[in-house]
């Protein structure tokens, strides 16, 4: 396995590659739910690149940016033993050679970014596809794979892939839980052992919004009530319902219902964010 930090190099190794590429983007402090991506990329293609880049354009003032996890020693450790043969790992002077405020960006349109997580962290989408555009360049891949977890992100990478007709196919993968159910993230390592016991709550809502709907409990207001009851204790920046097809709102539920969760805890401020299918 080749770790590389730097553009020239990384296409030099590209053109070498033979057969499929697959490319698992992500942004290090990798875990389990970063290795299914990995191991489904390394089961469906000839090679896998993993790019592990905190990219700063798609952080917002007053965010994490800083303090975001980096362990690309141990993240390089679990890309060598799944099987990778390229890990990407480049500086922002390396990805970014211009002023980072004076870049082409991919603006994805309002109709997706004004809603859920896009509402709060302004700027977000068009850092996370401009990043995404560059490594889908860069690497060439003829598949790449997003978790589930991040919902939105995942239906607007697949979008700015229709619109602007990349050559790649997005390889949705399923959100992978602890065993008592708290969605893996890479921000779960921010919190103390009480905020756990506290964000087990947004998983155990979604949980519950899905018996509470396939027991006919239909309206969106009965599920919202239970969830802001059972995520007292958190601050709850939305509990949203989608059309899991067009990311719609819907005003009635149904079994296309995608429920989506982000909040905050109390003592680190940790922002997660967890989804379900009402019907599955
Ligand atoms: O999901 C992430 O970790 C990031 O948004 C991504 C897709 C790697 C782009 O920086």
């Amino acid at each position: 396995m080749k770790i590389i930090d730097n553009i020239k190099e990384l296409k030099e190794e590209i053109k070498k590659l033979q057969g499929s590429v697959g490319l698992v983007p992500t942004m290090g402090a990798l875990h389990n739910g970063h290795k299914s991506l990995i191991d489904k990329a390394v089961a469906e293609n000839d090679n896998v690149v993993v790019s592990i880049f905190v990219n700063p354009i798609q952080f917002c003032a007053g965010e994490d940016l800083d303090k975001y996890p980096r362990q690309l020693q141990k993240d390089a450790e679990l890309c060598e033993n799944s099987g990778v043969k390229i890990v990407f790992a480049p500086k922002v002077s390396e990805m970014y050679q211009e002023d980072k405020n004076n870049l082409t960006l991919i603006c994805p349109p309002y109709s997706v970014v004004d809603k859920l997580c896009g509402k709060s962290r302004a700027g977000h989408f068009d850092g996370v596809c401009s990043v995404v555009a560059k490594l889908f360049n860069l690497t060439k891949a003829n598949r790449a794979y997003f978790g589930q977890k991040d919902a939105q992100q995942l239906f607007i990478i697949q979008k700015m892939v229709r619109d602007l007709d990349f050559d790649i196919e997005i390889v949705p993968c399923p959100i992978v839980r602890e065993k008592d159910n708290l969605a893996l993230s890479s921000r779960n390592k921010y919190l103390s052992e009480n905020e756990r016991k506290i964000a087990l709550n947004i998983s155990k809502s979604l949980f519950e919004a899905k018996r509470l709907y396939k027991e006919g409990a239909l309206t969106k207001r009965a599920i919202i009530d239970n969830s802001l009851k059972l995520m007292s204790d958190l601050d709850v920046e939305y509990i949203e319902f989608v059309d899991k097809n067009t990311f719609v709102e819907q005003d009635e539920i149904n079994n296309n219902t995608l429920v989506l969760i982000a909040a905050k805890t109390p003592e680190t401020n940790t922002r997660l964010i967890d989804n379900i299918l009402l019907w599955e």
